[in-house]
This record gives structure tokens, sequence and C-alpha cells, in this order.
């Protein structure tokens, strides 16, 4: 187990410096999806993601001496330039959490501005970008401080558990490309503390691979990720899930360093649909997807079958449909979902994204 309590990271009284810290982090697209968890934040299956580009937040950060002798964490919390209360509460409550690992959060005061590159009603998840460009942030200003995280490696994996914690996908978005987040065999430095960097294993043909996102609603989702995550614990098909999707992940490992888009194109279909199967299978079950999720696979599948065009889909927990396919085809696949799939979309929304080089620090 990693154990990065640390009671020595405090500063000393009237020496705290000030500081401001940006990091612009990307949101990320699982192909093996993580579903269900145990306590604190662990996946109950390893998941593997490919990182993205175009969705992502930027966060900064700016800490100095505190100026009030309120105790615990003094945060105030700007989304898209405004004082958001239940973001403030939640930023809040992750911080004071983090108090075992960063004592010094409580010496400082912190100011915190966050926006997003796609529009926070979009229904995109920026709970993986949001939690990973703060966490880029407190492990920015942990080296500030201490000059503890000198080493690349040391400082991405430490981003990624504070990320972890804060929201479990989160921790695969640390990392260039893709990445890989939960114990497996098949992975030596695999870990259900933290993701590791998977880009390098990837065939070419997938790191200029494209994910664009269907907007099929905006609408909240009728049941939350977490209570999603919840409900896996009681499900009759969880069993059968946890036995099969390790033998799915060797699989796509292998899939993916072979370049073989067809073979990752019906296994991620094959998991967008166990997802969406176990909410059906829940006690009490749900549909996340909409009529025009279905409408739009349909036409997809049709249309592949049709032009022989390597385009597949996967799902999140929500109705927005991801396009997955190979920059080779991409002017054909634009022309198809302009003229055929955006009528599926809400205001004819849709955000091209594709495989992306990571965070990076401004
Ligand atoms: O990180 P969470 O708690 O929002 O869960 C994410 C779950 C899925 O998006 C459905 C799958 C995944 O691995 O990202």
């Amino acid at each position: 187990m990693t154990d990065y309590h640390n009671p020595k990271l405090v500063v000393q009284p009237g020496k705290v410096r000030s500081g401001k810290i940006t990091w612009r982090s990307p949101s990320n697209i699982a192909l093996i999806k993580y579903w269900g968890k145990y306590e604190p934040q662990m996946p109950r299956n390893p998941s593997l993601s490919f990182t993205l580009d175009a969705a992502y937040t930027e966060t900064i950060l700016e800490y100095g001496p505190k100026m009030s002798d309120r105790p615990g964490v003094a945060v105030d919390f700007m989304f898209h330039k405004e004082h958001n209360k239940a973001f403030s509460q939640k930023i809040e409550k992750f911080l004071t959490s983090l108090l075992p690992i960063y004592p010094f959060l409580s010496q400082i005061d912190l100011t915190i501005f966050s926006s997003n590159s796609f529009p926070h009603s979009a229904g995109i998840a920026s709970s993986a970008s949001s939690m990973s460009a703060l966490a880029l942030c407190l492990c920015t200003m942990e080296d500030e401080l201490f000059g503890t995280l000198s080493s690349d490696e040391e400082f991405e994996r430490k981003a990624s558990y504070i990320a972890r914690l804060g929201s479990g996908s989160a921790c695969r978005s640390i990392f260039a490309r893709a990445a890989l987040w939960g114990e497996t065999p098949d992975a030596i430095d695999s870990s259900n503390e933290y993701a590791i960097g998977w880009g390098h294993h990837l065939h070419p043909v997938f790191t200029t691979f494209h994910d664009d996102i269907l907007i099929i609603s905006k609408d909240e989702k009728s049941i939350s990720s977490s209570a999603g995550h919840k409900l896996m614990d009681h499900n009759p098909y969880a069993e059968t899930r946890y036995m099969t999707v390790n033998a799915r992940l060797k699989r796509l490992i292998g899939i993916l360093k072979a370049g073989d888009v067809e073979a990752m194109g019906v296994l991620v279909e094959q998991e967008a649909y166990s997802l969406h199967g176990l909410m059906m299978l829940s006690n009490p079950p749900y549909l996340l997807i909409k009529a025009n999720t279905l409408a739009a696979i349909e036409k997809l599948v049709r249309w592949r079958d049709e032009q022989k065009v390597p385009l597949y889909f996967t799902l999140d927990a929500g109705p927005n449909l991801h396009l997955l396919y190979p920059d080779e085809c991409a002017s054909t696949v634009k022309n198809f979902i302009q003229n055929q799939l955006l009528t599926h979309c809400v205001n004819g929304a849709y955000i091209p994204d594709k495989v992306g080089a990571g965070p990076i620090q401004l």
C-alpha cells in the first residue's frame, strides 16, 4: 500500500509563500469501464482509457498565507469566473479529506478558478478533467513548498492517487494517450491506488484515434455515477462481470498493441453494452440511454456495414455516444456525422475530440 500520509508537510508559521499554479487537464474515455468500487475509492475491476484532447478543464490555484484564524481549509472556488456554492462545498470537503496527506492545506488561503472547454450542461462528465487538474495543481504546490516531488514519475503517481480520491476515473487523465487503472496480472506495475501510463503500449493507429462525442441529452442523469457504482454491490450479475472483465482487458491490451482496429471496435461495443446491461439488471433497474442513443447506434451500425468504414462507439454512464475511428477515416466520418447523426443530438451539438497528449502546466 502507498502511504502518502505525511505530518511533516507543514510550513513554518510566518514563512508561507504565495504562488499561482495553472494546469490544463483532459477528460478520458474508458474502453474497459470502471464500474463498482469499494472503500476508499478502489475499483472492483481494472479499466483502460484513452486520454482525450479537446475536452479539458483549466484550473488556476492561487495560494498565500492564511488571513483568518478559522481552523481547517479556507478555499474560495470560482467556476467559469462565478461563485458556485455546490461546487465550493464539494471542493472544500475534498480538500479537508486530504489533510492527513497535505496538513499544510489548513495553513494557507486558497483561491481556485476552474473552467471547462466544453459547456457545463453538455451532459459530459467533467469530474475526470476537473479532479485531475486540481490534483496536478496540488502536487505542484507541494513541490513548490517542500521540493518533495522532483521526479516526473513520482509526481504523476501522486497526482493520479490524489485525483482518484476526488473521482475514480480522474486518476487516468494524468497520462498521455492512454492509462490503465486497477490491479491486473497483465500489467506489472498496475495498482488500485493510481493509474499508470499506457500510451507507450499503443500501436501508432491508436495514438491518433478519434473520439467524437454526440450530445444526445444535456439533462441531469436520473442515477449518478456514485449511485451506479453502489448498485453494483448487490447486482446479481456483478460476480460474472468481475470474472469476465479481466479476460476482456487482456484481449484489449493485445489488440491495442497489434493495431487491430476492427477487433478493438467489436470489443469496446461489447463493453459499452455490458455497462448499460448491468444498469438494466440492477435492483432497482435503470436506463440511461435515450431513444436518440439507440437511433444513432442503429444508423451507425448500418452505415458501417454498408460503407465498410471502421466506425465504432462506446458509452459512458449516460446517453451520449462516443464515436471511435481511425484518423484516416476522419473526413468520411465527419460527413456521416453531419449529414445523418446530428439530427439525434440536442441542437445538433457534438464535440469532435481525439486521443491527446495529456495534461500541461500553463
Ligand atoms: O469516476 P466516476 O466515479 O465518475 O465513474 C466513472 C464510470 C464510467 O465513466 C462509467 C466508466 C469509467 O471508467 O470512466
